[in-house]
């Protein structure tokens, strides 16, 4: 229902609605909580996603948070999943969400960090291709870019293989450096990545 109908009704039945708001936990569905309660089903009660391709969302960057739904919501990002969830949510909403799962502690996914040469060999791709540039020195990104410290190792490697062959177009930037990075190497970089924690985060590891 958009803003305008609902405002529309909530006119007509004053008396109604106020009884609905104080009785009826249905009517609460529309708070930000009860729109995160949806999220939970995939990535997790507790921020630990269900299945090992659905990303960690608690805890990642407002801003990053934000631009996916947006570009979930517009087609520019495809997944039809997220697709399905964002279609009926206002850019209100969108924002609403991002501020919310930002807040969250991020999960501990116990992942290992990667053993020494699968390490010196991911640092020695990062270093050329300067990926801290951009996700600074933890990985933990900051604004519009991504966390990658700590994030599940099989959907950081579907998302950079997404990205290389453009399965993924909503960054064309990340395409191209993710181009300049050998097929091979992806695997590493996922295994290395994941296995980072960040010092001295304010939420969570
Ligand atoms: C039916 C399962 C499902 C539900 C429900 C769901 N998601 Fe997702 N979400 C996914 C999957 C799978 C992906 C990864 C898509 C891909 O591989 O590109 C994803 C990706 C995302 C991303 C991108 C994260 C990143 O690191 O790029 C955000 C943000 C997100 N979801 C937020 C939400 C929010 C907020 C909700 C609730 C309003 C929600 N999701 C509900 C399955 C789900
Ligand atoms: C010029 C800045 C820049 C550099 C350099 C860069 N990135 Fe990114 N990266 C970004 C931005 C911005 C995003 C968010 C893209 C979006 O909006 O979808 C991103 C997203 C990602 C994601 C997706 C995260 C998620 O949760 O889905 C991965 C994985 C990633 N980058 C890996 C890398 C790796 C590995 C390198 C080095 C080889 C690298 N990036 C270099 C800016 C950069």
């Amino acid at each position: 229902m958009s803003q305008h109908a609902r405002g529309a009704r909530l006119r007509r039945v004053p008396i109604i609605t106020a009884l609905c708001l104080l009785v009826s936990p249905a009517f609460a569905a529309d708070s930000i909580e009860d729109k995160a309660q949806i999220c939970a089903g995939c990535h997790g009660e507790k921020g630990i996603p269900q299945a090992k391709t659905t990303p960690v969302i608690w805890g990642q960057n407002e801003g990053y948070l934000y631009i996916e739904l947006r570009d979930f919501k517009s087609g520019n990002r495809k997944n039809d999943q997220m697709a399905a969830v964002v279609a009926d949510l206002s850019k209100d909403d969108l924002k609403a969400l991002a501020a919310h799962f930002t807040k969250l502690s991020w999960p501990n996914l116990q992942q290992p960090s990667a053993p020494n040469d699968v390490a010196s060999n991911a640092q020695s791709i990062i270093g050329s291709v300067g990926c801290t540039a951009c996700h600074l020195d933890q990985f933990q990104g900051d604004g519009t870019t991504a966390r990658l410290a700590g994030q599940q190792r099989e959907y950081l490697q579907k998302t950079m293989t997404d990205f290389r062959d453009r399965t993924r177009a909503n960054n064309p930037g990340m395409s191209d450096l993710l181009n300049a990075v050998a097929p091979a190497n992806i695997a590493p970089l996922a295994q290395y990545l994941s296995g980072l924690q960040i010092t001295g985060a304010t939420n969570g590891q």
